[in-house]
C-alpha cells in the first residue's frame, strides 16, 4: 500500500501505544498474555488500515486478533481506528509494526489459531515470486505458528495470485478444505467480514476468491 508521508505520525503512532505488541526478546510462547483473557489467537498479515482487524475483533469477542503490517504510516491508520471503535469490543486486539518474515521473532512455534491474508500483494513478475506471501517458505513458516488443527484463510481479487497460492498448497501436500471463485455468492457471504480493499474491488464487480486450509501436525 502506498501512502504519502503521515505528518506526526510517530508521534501519533505512540499515542496508540497501548495498542502496539512491542518486539519481544524471545518469540511469545503465551500470546494470549497481552491480553489478559482466554479465547482463541488468530493473526492477520498486512491489515492496512484495519477494516478487516477491528471488524473481526467486534464480530468475535470470545477471540484475539494481532493486526500486522510492515508500513507504520498504514499501520497507524489501522490504529487509531481501534482507538475510536474501542468501545465496540472487548480488548482483544493489538497491532504489530512489522514485517512476516520476521513473524518467528514474535510468535512461537504452535501457538497461533488462524493466520488471515488479506489481498496480500499479488508480486505479478515471476522473479518476484519469493515475495508473495503465499510463497511456500512464508506458507511453510505460518505452519510452524500454527497449533495442529489451525487455519490459513485467505481473499483476494487477484487470479493470478490465487491459482499461485493453490500450487503452493499443492506442493505442502496441504490442499484447502474450502474454496469459492466468489465469496460474496457462498454461503460464507454471510459471515464475511469485509477489508477496505474488498469493498473497492466487489464495488466495481470483482469476484472474490478465498479458501481456508486446515494444519495438521
Ligand atoms: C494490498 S494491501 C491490502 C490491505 C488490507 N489487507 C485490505 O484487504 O484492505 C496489502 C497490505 O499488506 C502489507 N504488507 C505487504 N507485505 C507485507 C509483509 N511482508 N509484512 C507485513 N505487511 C505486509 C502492505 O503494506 C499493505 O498494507
Amino acid at each position: 500500500m502506498r501512502m504519502r508521508k503521515k505528518k506526526h505520525g510517530a508521534e501519533r503512532l505512540a499515542a496508540c501505544a497501548h495498542l502496539l505488541l512491542p518486539r519481544p526478546e524471545v518469540p511469545m510462547t503465551d500470546p494470549l498474555a497481552p491480553f489478559a483473557r482466554e479465547g482463541r489467537v488468530c493473526l492477520e498479515i498486512g491489515c492496512g488500515k484495519g477494516g478487516f482487524a477491528c471488524g473481526m475483533a467486534a464480530a468475535h469477542p470470545e477471540c484475539n486478533f494481532y493486526a500486522m503490517e510492515k508500513v507504520s504510516d498504514v499501520l497507524v491508520l489501522a490504529a487509531e481506528r481501534a482507538v475510536r471503535e474501542a468501545d465496540t469490543r472487548p480488548d482483544n486486539l493489538r497491532f504489530v509494526n512489522g514485517d512476516a518474515r520476521d513473524l518467528a521473532a514474535y510468535f512461537a512455534e504452535g501457538t497461533l489459531d488462524a493466520i488471515y491474508l488479506n489481498f496480500s500483494d499479488p508480486w505479478p513478475k515471476a522473479g518476484h515470486a519469493r515475495r508473495r506471501l503465499t510463497h511456500r517458505a512464508f506458507l511453510t513458516s505460518y505452519v510452524s505458528l500454527l497449533r495442529d488443527g489451525g487455519a490459513i484463510c485467505l481473499k483476494t481479487d487477484n487470479a493470478g495470485l490465487f491459482a499461485f497460492t493453490l500450487e503452493e498448497l499443492a506442493a505442502l501436500g496441504m490442499p484447502p478444505v474450502w474454496q469459492t471463485d466468489d465469496l460474496h455468492a457462498s454461503p460464507e457471504a454471510v459471515d464475511n467480514v469485509m477489508t477496505e480493499y474488498e469493498r473497492a474491488f466487489s464495488s466495481q464487480g470483482m469476484p472474490i476468491h478465498a479458501l481456508r486450509v486446515i494444519v495438521k501436525k
